[in-house]
């Protein structure tokens, strides 16, 4: 697959719009927290996501969703999206990226979407995970997935002008990460082990000041491709690279002619001037605070980011359902 590149700018600061897709689908998960289903949080953000997306005038075509036609009945892949007008887009959401999270009513699970010109985002999608490192704005050159952890920590390092041990390094909690975590140790770096939600962790380590410099380690590649939407906002650097789980998976990757040995870069993964990310928090994290409810409504804060103009922004709002119900009957 190519990347195109769209040709007329997209004026409309779509991520504006986006928020209160994700604050609709945080809202209405996070109802459901703490009740161990993770099905169940992620159908009642899935439904939300779908209902809010309508009302945004767009041509938009799911690219990263909730699977195949056949196995999901909305945010499918290739489902269309929108009233059909300008700009045409592709969209990639994570209605609950932590659904385990939520369900246990763990911190970290927030809403996730993105949207970029039409065939810019290049899916790795017959590979289930990556390997993926990555870093804010001050070390984007510093990185690459090829080289040592060792070479990377001291890159990064030399770029932020910190010590080995002033650097902290966000990896998801897995067997699979022994290795990497005594290399990092190795190297004199502090690490922060996550339980799940790698979008979150890649974001912060995007940002600067977060008190996170860098991502990395083996998560969903999907994941990846929504990360990178929010790292071409912040002017940060991801890199992936396929990994397949057992040598059968990637035997039967390289004869579908995937290149498992392939290194795709932001630009790769999230292509074009225009791409939009929005997240809000479902339960309370380091990134976001989750939904809070009180009598009559909820507060919730959320992440609004497009790449053009770099602008962050972070969003807190406040929900009152009594005036929302009455616009829901109404229309
Ligand atoms: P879900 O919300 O779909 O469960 O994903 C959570 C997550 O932690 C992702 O953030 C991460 O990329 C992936 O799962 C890691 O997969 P695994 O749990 O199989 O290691």
């Amino acid at each position: 697959m190519t990347t195109q590149r769209t040709r007329q700018p997209i004026e409309r600061n779509l991520a504006m719009e986006l928020v209160r897709v994700t604050e609709a689908a945080a809202l209405s998960a996070a109802r459901h927290m703490g009740f161990g289903d993770k099905e169940l949080v992620d159908q009642a953000a899935v439904d939300a996501m779908r209902h809010t997306l309508d009302g945004i005038s767009m041509d938009g075509v799911v690219v990263i969703g909730e699977g195949e036609k056949d196995e999901a009945p909305m945010l499918y892949i290739g489902e269309r999206i929108g009233d059909g007008s300008d700009p045409k887009v592709d969209i990639a959401v994570d209605p609950i990226d932590g659904t385990t999270l939520l369900s246990k009513g763990m911190s970290g699970a927030i809403a996730a979407i993105a949207l970029s010109g039409r065939d810019t985002m290049r899916v790795p999608s017959d590979i289930f995970y990556m390997d993926k490192i990555a870093v804010g704005p001050g070390a984007a050159d510093a990185i690459d997935i090829n080289a040592s952890v060792a070479a990377n920590l001291a890159n990064i390092g030399e770029a932020l002008g910190l010590r080995p041990e002033e650097i902290t390094v966000s990896v998801l909690d897995r067997p699979r990460h022994e290795g990497l975590l005594s290399e990092i140790r190795g190297a004199g770096a502090r690490v922060k082990l996550i339980p799940d939600g790698d979008i979150a962790s890649v974001i912060q380590a995007a940002l600067p000041d977060s008190g996170v410099q860098a991502a990395m380690g083996v998560g969903g590649s999907p994941e990846g491709v929504l990360a990178a939407a929010a790292v071409r906002c912040t002017g940060g650097a991801i890199q992936c690279k396929p990994w397949p789980r057992t040598p059968e998976e990637r035997e039967e990757a390289t004869a579908r002619g995937v290149d498992v040995d392939h290194v795709y870069d932001t630009e790769e993964l999230v292509g074009g001037e225009d791409v939009f990310f929005a997240a809000t928090g479902a339960s309370s994290g380091e990134l976001l605070r989750g939904v809070h409810f009180f009598a009559g409504g909820a507060t919730t804060q959320s992440l609004v980011m497009r790449s053009r103009s770099g602008t962050i922004r972070w969003v807190e709002s406040i929900h009152n359902f009594r005036r929302l119900d009455k616009i829901r009957y109404e229309s």
